[in-house]
């Protein structure tokens, strides 16, 4: 027996009224439930009540809300003066201090206060579900109820299965977090959930290209940026979310899967921790900021005053570039004329080892990468000792049509190429060890973290053959285990299968 999660009379309690609980607590007035609110600070639980009643009110204000619905969400709202008030509760949701003893403590006061059938959920973001369920007596009835901050505005919420919780509850907290206008997702009790695990690839892969000196972050922002939606550049991301937030939460994650290198971060990153470079918060982190908050964008690459090329060699097939050059007006040569540029567009080899497969001059050989938003910011790439007025040459054809270049150093994938590859196949290998079904996993990543598709969307967008050899080729080159591509990926790109395809 479970609660009816349908129920007009159901009631919420919510423990903790700080940033998250009075969120929940209002997604729960407001999706017609009755919300009582608990906090061992004194007067906190009715500064949490007079706080959403202000925030309903400002939406009737705007109309956003009508006036009877506002008034009707408001009176579903009230204050429990001790945990014994959530007797009636067909559901509690903990948002208390990050403290796995308290969390145990806490859960134990509230089994012993409701009835047998009422859930209790956590809205821990990094301790595992199983382990405060195992201070509880009936564990089938505790799970996750994982919420983003800010509560009202962040759509997602993880609904996360324990060890032991039963179907009816993950099914029952699915239905009230619809009641609550949230987008639920079902997640495994694993390091990090979903979203904060899918997250690592788009920042620690970005660290990785920083450190290897391929490219500046303000760059590398820009690229991913640009060339590729995203909101908001990895360094930006970091920056805002707070140094001291992310690393540690890198570390939790990368050993709470035992050290899995794909995974890893790069010392850089604890570095700018040490150095107490955190970021908005510090005015300082990646970027510096003035006084007021703001940004101080470092200057971007200089533009090329070379006269730019007017004729080109391609030495393999390549429809995409020569379609570029065609649009640039540049004449594709049908032999190498011993002067003009050479140019390549790999799909995961850097420069170098092109030049050496193709046993091309590597002074005139500049790659560019097409496979990832060519005509929005174009990379392009040469190997070491490249002669710079033929690769100045190239930048200032393509600076006549496209609103940005951004020459980095040689690195298979090229930036983006490289960090799209690795956030896919994040998704994939979460497809794989189950961490959620491949649609959730999608809506995880564009709801939760604002990504312009779902990290296993994201093959379809780069072409399935095209993700698996990135990795591939990042796998030989450095030889590093971190690129091996995920199972799931590799099944699907072999056989040719939507990637979606459930195992
Ligand atoms: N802030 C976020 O971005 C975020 C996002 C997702 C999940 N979470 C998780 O949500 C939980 C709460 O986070 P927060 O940011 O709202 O914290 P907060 O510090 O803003 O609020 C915590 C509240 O809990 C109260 N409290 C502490 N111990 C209590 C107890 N034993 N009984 C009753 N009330 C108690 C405090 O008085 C305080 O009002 C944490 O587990 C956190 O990991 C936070």
């Amino acid at each position: 027996m479970t609660i009816d999660a349908n129920s007009e009379t159901l009631k919420v309690g919510i423990v903790g009224a700080g940033a998250m609980g009075r969120g929940i607590a209002q997604v729960s007035a407001t999706g017609g439930m009755q919300a009582m609110i608990f906090d061992t600070a004194d007067g906190a639980a009715q500064g949490a009540v007079d706080f959403i009643g202000g925030m309903i009110d400002r939406a009737v204000t705007k109309g956003r809300m009508s006036e009877a619905d506002g008034l009707a969400s408001k009176e579903r709202l009230s204050v429990a003066k001790t945990l014994e008030d959530f007797k009636d509760c067909d559901l509690v949701v903990e948002a208390i201090v990050e403290n796995i003893d308290i969390k145990r403590s806490v859960f134990q006061q509230i089994e012993k206060v409701v009835s047998k059938d009422a859930i209790i959920a956590s809205n821990t973001s990094s301790i595992r579900i199983s382990s405060i369920a195992a201070a509880c007596e009936h564990k089938d009835r505790i799970a996750g109820l994982h919420f983003f901050n800010p509560v009202p505005l962040m759509k997602l919420v993880e609904v996360i299965n324990g060890t032991d919780t039963s179907k009816d509850t993950t099914d029952a907290l699915t239905v009230i977090g619809k009641r609550m206008g949230r987008v639920p997702v079902v997640v495994k009790d694993a390091p990090g959930f979903l979203v904060n695990l899918g997250g690592r690839a788009y920042t620690t892969e970005a660290l990785r290209i920083a450190s290897e000196g391929v490219a500046a972050p303000h760059e590398i922002d820009a690229i991913m940026r640009d060339a590729c939606g995203f909101r908001m550049g990895p360094f930006e991301l970091m920056d805002l979310t707070g140094i001291d937030v992310n690393f540690p939460v890198s570390q939790i994650i990368y050993n709470g899967y035992f050290q899995d290198k794909r995974l890893s971060t790069a010392p850089l990153h604890e570095s700018m921790m040490e150095a107490g470079r955190l970021g908005r918060k510090t005015k300082a982190g990646f970027y510096d900021y003035a006084e007021d908050g703001s940004l101080i964008q470092p200057e971007g690459q200089p533009k090329s005053t070379a006269e730019p090329m007017g004729r080109a060699y391609l030495p393999e097939s390549a429809p995409d570039l020569e379609q570029f050059l065609r649009d640039l007006g540049v004449s594709v040569l049908s032999n190498d004329d011993g002067v003009s540029p050479i140019l390549v567009a790999p799909v995961g080899e850097d420069c170098t080892s092109i030049c050496v497969r193709l046993e091309l001059d590597p002074q005139r050989t500049v790659a560019i990468d097409t496979v990832t938003g060519v005509h929005m910011h174009a990379t392009v790439m040469t190997a070491p000792g490249a002669n710079d007025d033929v690769v100045n040459s190239v930048i200032a054809a393509i600076q006549k049509n496209t609103n940005a270049v951004t020459r980095i150093k040689d690195c298979p994938g090229f930036v983006a190429q490289r960090i799209r590859a690795m956030v896919a196949n994040l998704g994939c290998e979460m497809a794989q060890i189950g961490v959620a079904s491949p649609e959730d996993i999608d809506k995880g990543m564009t709801l939760g973290l604002n990504y312009p598709q779902g990290s296993i969307e994201m093959v379809d967008v780069m072409g399935k053959e095209n993700t698996l050899i990135v990795l591939e080729e990042l796998q030989g080159i450095t030889g590093e285990e971190r690129y091996r591509p995920s199972l799931w990926l590799r099944r699907r790109a072999l056989l040719d299968l939507p990637i979606h395809t459930p195992d």
